[in-house]
């Protein structure tokens, strides 16, 4: 079970000083709940985990299993809140070195970027595989994948046939509205539904993550039911002992302090995902009105070779949240070694996993001395279950901490100045006139 542990950030709270926040809690905890502050329109990820869609899930798993025996990959396209959920969970089980889960169909991500040479090298990879596509956007207008989805449906028509390529494309958008509903409708596309009430960022628990996670092996219930067993904690314990309130109370006692960078530190590469969701669902959310926490990652050991320096002595605007997993998959024993001229024989015969957690523990300590207070969440291992727990816990206490900070969690109106900027420039109708400003400015 998910555990939470502020100790190391103790003596940087005053007696009293998250008690002193559960009174704000509370009204923020109502609000997620009765839809009485701002952005009760996006509430619908709060009881998803049990409210679901069971026949569109089924779905879900039969078009998966499909896929599964049909194809060598399955390309996600997508951006942000339709794309991280999903590489964040299936990084989690995918073997390092190769980013994939074994004997399963790879997943490939595309159309969370605009880089030329990443998707020539992307339609060389995939010109003698076997392929789906899964586009996901709850818009169905936004750049990126829509012109990836047009470059790799081009090339999936010309491999299979337009026939044919209409049984591998599956597209995740609204379900009603848009530019890709539209799209896929014509062509008799399979598609699934992004909730209206579920903001981008927090759709992991709907089609947008589930069904590239049933295609690459992940126990989908599982993971629904370990996000639904966070979410009857959040329903029903409403005091610090709910983890989730803790740790939105720690981290906005903190920034009441000048700790304005939270860093969430890992120490499995395997997570570095799960800390870029994490980095959007907090920046994206709390980042308004000229405030808010930046949330940065690092992954350690490695970052303690280039961060860890500023961490531990530059400027003081820092809090940590470091994320570890109790039990590995595997033991790695170091060997002994009779000549011991490397000077490691005290380490002989120990779990390499053990070095790795007395580096999590001294590291939290030195920090700490160095005046930067860290918290740690715990999980028992990594499973569907354990990371179900994880991403509700993140979502609930996102919530409950844009409303300690008054402002909607659940919008993200700063995105568009880049997207009307960028239409612009590329010369998309109706924005000829910003276009000859911009030029201008640039050429000055
Ligand atoms: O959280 C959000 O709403 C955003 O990050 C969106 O997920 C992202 O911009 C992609 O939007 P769409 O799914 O409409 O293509």
């Amino acid at each position: 079970m998910l555990k939470f542990n502020c100790k190391n950030a103790a003596s940087f709270l005053s007696d009293g000083e998250l008690e002193a926040l559960q009174a704000q809690l509370k009204i923020a905890d109502c609000a997620l709940h009765d839809g009485t502050n701002l952005g009760a329109d996006f509430l619908g990820w709060v009881n998803l985990p049990t409210e679901y869609d069971k026949a569109e899930l089924q779905k879900i798993k039969e078009c998966a299993a499909r896929l599964r025996r049909e194809v060598d990959c399955l390309v996600v396209i997508g951006i942000g809140g339709s794309y991280l959920g999903a590489r964040a969970v299936h990084s989690a089980f995918a073997q390092s070195l190769t980013g994939q889960i074994k004997n399963s169909p790879e997943i490939i991500y595309a159309g969370f970027q605009l880089s030329g040479d990443y998707m020539n090298e992307l339609l060389a990879y995939l010109k003698d595989k076997r392929f789906a596509i899964n586009v996901i956007s709850k818009s169905g207008t936004t750049t990126e994948p829509a012109v990836s989805f047009r470059i790799l449906r081009s090339l999936l028509e010309k491999q299979v046939g337009s026939e044919k390529a209409k049984s591998l494309i599956f597209a995740t958008t609204d379900a009603h509205k848009g530019a890709l509903k539209k799209f896929a409708t014509e062509k008799g596309y399979q598609t699934f539904v992004v909730p209206d009430n579920v903001g981008g960022r927090f759709t992991v628990l709907t089609a947008v993550g589930l069904f590239p996670l049933a295609v690459s092996g992940v126990n989908v219930e599982e993971l629904l039911a370990g996000a639904g067993q966070m979410q009857k904690i959040c329903a029903e314990t409403k005091d610090l002992s709910n983890p989730a309130w803790k740790y939105a109370a720690l981290r906005n006692s903190l920034y009441r302090q000048g700790k304005a960078i939270e860093i969430l530190v890992n120490y499995d590469l395997r997570l570095n995902y799960l800390s870029e969701w994490w980095k959007q669902l907090y920046g994206e959310s709390e980042g308004k009105f000229k405030r808010g926490i930046f949330p940065a990652a690092v992954s350690n050991t490695t970052d303690l070779h280039s961060m860890g320096q500023f961490i531990q002595e530059g400027s003081r605007n820092l809090f940590e949240t470091v994320l570890w997993i109790n039990n590995s998959n595997s033991v790695c024993l170091i060997p002994d070694d009779p000549q011991n001229i490397d000077g490691l024989n005290f380490l002989s015969n120990k779990n390499l996993q053990e070095v790795n957690h007395n580096a999590m523990l001294g590291t939290s300590l030195a920090h700490a001395d160095g005046g930067v207070p860290n918290s740690l969440i715990t999980l028992d291992k990594i499973s569907e279950n354990e990371l179900g727990q994880l991403l509700y816990f993140f979502e609930y206490a996102c919530g409950l901490s844009g409303y300690l900070n008054a402002v909607n969690p659940f919008n993200q109106p700063g995105v568009e100045h880049y997207k009307q900027n960028m239409y612009a420039l590329i010369g998309k109708p109706g924005f000829e006139k910003q276009k000859e400003i911009l030029e201008a400015r640039l050429n000055k």
